[in-house]
């Protein structure tokens, strides 16, 4: 069989705290939710993005693809963390073409590891005429290096699960995605969608609708977690407990909630500098943000952010810009978990295409 735009494709994101998978039908505007679910992963099979328990992740996933019944073998995953590098630089000008031959070399400066050990991907950038008056001779061009070490150990994971690799994307590049669905991001100015995982918070900053400038921040809901089971003395059960608002009468209320604000704050304090550094290669400043995963269903956590961070923050439930039959899926489910869904939606968005 031929791959084509109209392969059916299921997307799989493979977090640290859980697996998350959907299929949408449909095109553009009319997609519609076909599949989705969350399966939670043991702890420590997945620590600081490196994959430690590849056969409890294949059992979860297959067990998903059985029980979801999914009707296709064609995968669309995702990679974050820290050996993925996103940059935009600037290149002599040349074809698209001659860009793929030379990429390596061009690319060899801004990438911290072994050339031979990564995998480069380029976008080219369309620069103002300002810029290209500045630098006739240059284009600027996005960048994208993965370590092929994380990109197999994702493949071998789809393959035994029984599933076909057909497209291998970003989080990052994901989030975007999932916005569309229902944000205009295009116009208002440049947007930052954070999305809170487990072990990274992963932030995409949008200018015009095109990634500006992107960061997997190695902190996430667990750096949280850690802190309230030593605070509290907690397993890492109950501590996750007191995240979901369940505070048991022996612990005072107001303590747990400063642990929680004082651990998302470090959480912020990277997004700050990520701003700061952004503001040096802009001219203009973050206007929106929108938080999403995991962490932004903790409550409180748009005021928390919104407060620091001196701009309108919104959570984004991407499940609200698609349509989704409440005869085939539990609205309240969708509603709770739909922040959880962005990646998994964002990668559902996307058709197979030979780019
Ligand atoms: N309903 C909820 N209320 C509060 N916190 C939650 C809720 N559901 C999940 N979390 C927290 O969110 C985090 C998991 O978020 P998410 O599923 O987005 O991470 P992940 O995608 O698995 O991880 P990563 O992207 O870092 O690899 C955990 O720290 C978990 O405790
Ligand atoms: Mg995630």
């Amino acid at each position: 069989m031929f791959l084509s735009e109209n392969t059916p494709l299921v997307a799989i994101d493979i977090g640290s705290h859980s697996i998350k998978m959907a299929q949408m039908g449909g095109t553009g505007k009319k997609f519609e939710l076909l599949n989705f679910s969350v399966m939670p992963l043991k702890e420590d099979s997945i620590v600081d993005g490196v994959i430690r328990e590849p056969d409890e992740i294949v059992e979860t996933l297959a067990k998903m693809i059985k029980l979801e019944k999914v009707d296709t073998r064609y995968a669309v995953a995702s990679i974050a963390g820290e050996a993925v590098i996103i940059k935009k630089i600037r290149v002599p000008k040349m074809t698209a073409e001659e860009l793929k031959e030379n990429i390596a070399s061009e690319a060899e400066q801004y990438i911290p590891f072994d050339i031979d050990d990564v995998s480069i991907d380029f976008q080219l950038l369309e620069s103002s005429d300002s810029e290209k008056s500045e630098n006739p001779d240059t284009m600027e061009i996005l960048l994208v290096a993965v370590q092929r070490d994380l990109v197999d150990s994702l493949t071998d994971i789809l393959y035994d699960a029984g599933l076909k690799p057909a497209i291998i994307d970003l989080d990052v590049f994901a989030m975007v995605n999932a916005c569309e669905l229902g944000v205009d991001l295009e116009t208002g100015g440049v947007v930052a969608v954070i999305d809170l995982g487990e072990s990274f918070s992963h932030l995409n900053i949008i200018e015009e609708g095109c990634t500006a400038y992107t960061r997997d921040i190695p902190l996430g809901g667990n750096y949280c977690t850690k802190k309230l089971m030593s605070k509290f003395n907690l397993s890492h059960k109950e501590a996750v407990k007191l995240k979901l608002g369940k505070i048991p009468a022996e612990l005072n209320d107001d303590e747990v909630v400063e642990v929680i604000v004082q651990s998302f704050e470090k959480i912020i304090d990277e997004v700050q500098k990520a701003f700061e550094f952004f503001s040096t290669t802009s001219k203009n400043p973050v206007e929106r943000v929108y938080i999403t995963g995991g962490g932004a269903l903790i409550r409180g956590m748009e005021s928390l952010f919104s407060h620091h961070l001196n701009t309108s923050v919104e959570i984004l439930n991407p499940m609200k810009g698609i349509k989704v039959n409440n005869r085939k899926f539990d609205q309240g489910m969708i509603d709770t978990l739909g922040p959880l869904s962005t990646v998994a939606l964002g990668l559902a968005a996307r058709k197979f295409d030979y780019q």
